[in-house]
């Protein structure tokens, strides 16, 4: 049965209108025109200390954005969550089109919508092996290291400077590591990442400096390695741990690290997430849940999940979340967009679908259900995790 959130969003709208434009200082800084009591809501029932997100595609739904009159999924993206990341609009083929072109038009609008709502935003992302621009893959066949590093600092500069102040977190360096099935094994994607290639004889001194340009560009922003299969102790995050100490013993500005979250009822769910979470905690960083989505491989010729499978999506979607809840480092917690209309799963995994924690009208699926009830046990209201 759908059960909407309309009270809470015209609130949440009429908000928006009359309130200006304010810097959030605590994660959850409940919008003013929501009561603390209401208890329908993602982020005001999330610790004072943990941020819940989503990720939105600005220029698909957030140019056309007018506080007076929000489409209904920008007013369940600002009623429901205190943070959002860009799915595509800070990636490199969407805001450095060209060598001496940056675009921020869907950035900046995603940036004024989070601002409108009271939301934190996580950068995503500055150093990747995917979505790069044609300039970039067909320059980097013959760049050397110095030509690597000369595109990616006034890259990493240009786009943390314009956003300074605005992001809390940024995914600086995001998959860079291979896992076990690729050829080669779990190392450093120094062959298909076009900076790490070009840098292969020492692809961590590249990785120091490009969090160090970040964190001169915006000493503020918590900075992040960030990857999927990253979520249970394994040899992948084995590598992510040594990886981690070896920056921070040279020096850089690590901040934190995320597991992705990208989750298929197809596999077993891993539960050493939270002692994964704890050693990274133990090194001094922060750790998040980045991208949740938990997709599910739908029968021949039936349009929606059976009800096992919606149970089993609840409780991969709340285990992920407990782990971040039980380990005080954890700062945020984003799903991977919302509604199933909007998932990238369909288009990547055929036969696979129904990822996300709202239905296409946006009513509450039982994930949804499970998240907020485990954030309102966690700490009610406002108080923090400590
Ligand atoms: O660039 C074209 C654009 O010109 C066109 O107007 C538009 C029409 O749909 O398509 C655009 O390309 C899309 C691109 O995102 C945007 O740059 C592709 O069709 C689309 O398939 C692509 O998918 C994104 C994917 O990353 C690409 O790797 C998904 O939306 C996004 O959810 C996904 O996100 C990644 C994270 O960044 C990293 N972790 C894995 C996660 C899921 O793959």
């Amino acid at each position: 049965m759908r059960r909407p959130f309309r009270s809470l969003i015209v609130a949440a709208a009429a908000a928006a209108l009359v309130l200006p434009l304010c810097t959030v200082t605590a994660a959850n800084a409940t919008p003013p025109g929501l009561s603390d009591a209401d208890r329908s809501a993602l982020r005001n029932q999330a610790p004072i200390d943990l941020a819940v997100g989503s990720a939105v595609w600005g220029r698909q739904q957030l140019m056309d954005y007018d506080p007076g009159a929000p489409t209904e999924y920008q007013q369940v993206l600002g009623a429901q969550f205190s943070s959002v990341t860009p799915e595509n609009d800070m990636k490199w083929d969407a805001i450095h089109p060209a060598p001496d072109v940056y675009d921020f038009s869907s950035a900046d609008a995603l940036v004024a919508y989070a601002r409108a709502n009271h939301q934190q935003v996580r950068g995503h992302t500055l150093l990747w092996h995917s979505q790069n621009p044609a300039w970039v893959t067909e320059a980097s066949a013959t760049w050397t290291c110095d030509d690597a590093r000369a595109v990616l600092e006034d890259h990493i500069r240009t786009v943390v400077g314009h956003f300074k102040g605005e992001i809390y977190e940024w995914d600086v360096a995001n998959e860079i590591f291979q896992d076990t099935w690729d050829a080669g094994g779990v190392r450093l994607r120094t062959d298909r990442n076009p900076f790490l290639k070009a840098c292969a004889d020492d692809p961590v001194a590249l990785l120091v400096d490009a969090f160090r340009w970040a964190h001169e560009a915006d000493p503020d922003a918590v900075l992040f390695l960030n990857d999927y299969n990253a979520e249970g102790v394994n040899a992948k995050t084995d590598a992510y741990y040594s990886l981690a100490q070896e920056m921070l013993a040279a020096g850089a500005p690590l901040g934190g690290f995320g597991a992705q979250g990208h989750l298929s009822l197809l596999y077993g769910f891993d539960t050493s997430l939270q002692a994964n979470f704890e050693r990274f905690a133990a090194l001094g960083l922060q750790v998040a849940v980045t991208e949740a989505d938990v997709r599910i491989p739908l029968l021949e010729g039936e349009t929606g999940p059976t009800p096992r499978q919606v149970a089993t999506q609840a409780e991969r979607y709340d285990a992920m979340l407990q782990a971040c809840l039980n380990v005080t480092a954890c700062s945020s917690f984003t799903v991977w967009g919302f509604p199933d209309a909007n998932s990238w799963v369909p288009g990547v995994f055929p036969g696979e679908g129904w990822a996300t924690i709202l239905e296409d009208d946006y009513s509450p699926k039982p994930a949804f259900d499970a998240m907020l009830a485990s954030l309102r046990d966690a700490t009610p209201g406002v108080s923090p995790r400590r």
